[in-house]
């Protein structure tokens, strides 16, 4: 039986998160620049993407772009931006086919004109697509993302808008850059790093996290599969008992 057989159809992940690591090093090992790394991490992108949206995933975000990333030298933020403007302009004809939407969180203004606009461009074609909705994190940063939640919510508070007291997980949810979509059910870091790096802290509170030593250009669909097969395998328990989820 494949690993794609073992997978139990009825209890994916909703909501898969992915840190994707090690495109540098990929590079550096065989050795390549740098650019060559994130250029061959777009390939695995399309896998990945065109996966998930085959087992019916419903939301996938990708970590592309991290606000701590514009420190990067500007050679690579070029590159990076570049690939993004090439990825968009190619992969519009995968999203259309597998019937996916893009959708994208962080700081999008900082991004280059051109970038914006097309990133933009391809969000507003895709609007109605609806078997997956696929995020990409762009200038992405889980602090920046509450402090400007706060600011939000304290705005309207300081208007009469919200009272203090009805500020709960809703209201919270509803001011996030995410608030379209679902808790992170997985979330997967390759590269062999354990951390988190400013990645939709709020949003992976229950989360199930999946570290795995690939490096992301390696990444195909076996490595996927593997990944839900191990998330199955957990219990979930949401911080009760495991005799209380099974009586
Ligand atoms: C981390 O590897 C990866 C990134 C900072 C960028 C991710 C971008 C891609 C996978 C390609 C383009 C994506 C899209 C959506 C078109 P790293 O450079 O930090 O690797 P290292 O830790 O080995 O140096």
């Amino acid at each position: 039986m494949t690993l794609q057989d073992q997978i139990d159809k009825s209890r994916l992940p909703r909501h898969l998160a992915v840190i994707m690591d090690g495109n540098g090093r990929w590079a550096k090992k065989k050795g390549l620049f740098r650019s060559l790394g994130h250029e061959k991490g777009s390939q695995a992108v399309r896998e990945i993407v065109e996966t998930c949206a085959e087992l019916s995933i419903p939301y996938l975000t990708l970590y592309a772009f991290s606000t701590e990333n514009w420190n990067r030298p500007k050679f690579e933020v070029d590159t990076l931006m570049k690939l993004l403007v090439s990825s968009l302009k190619k992969e519009i004809k995968t999203l259309e086919e597998n019937n996916i939407k893009l959708n994208a969180i962080g700081n999008l203004d900082a991004l280059p004109n051109k970038a914006h606009r097309e990133l933009l461009d391809v969000i507003e074609r895709t609007k109605t697509n609806s078997k997956m909705t696929l995020t990409l994190a762009l200038s992405y940063g889980a602090r920046e993302e509450i402090i400007k939640t706060i600011k939000e919510i304290s705005l309207k508070v300081k208007n009469n808008l919200i009272s203090p007291s009805n500020i709960d997980e809703s209201v919270i949810n509803n001011h996030l850059y995410t608030r379209d979509l679902p808790d992170v059910d997985l979330l997967i870091r390759t590269s062999g790093e354990h951390r988190i790096s400013n990645f939709l802290l709020w949003q992976i509170a229950y989360a199930e996290l999946y570290f795995t030593d690939t490096l992301w250009p390696d990444y195909r669909k076996d490595h996927l599969f593997e990944a839900i097969l191990n998330y199955q395998n957990r219990e979930r328990r949401f911080g009760k008992t495991s005799e209380q989820l099974n009586p």
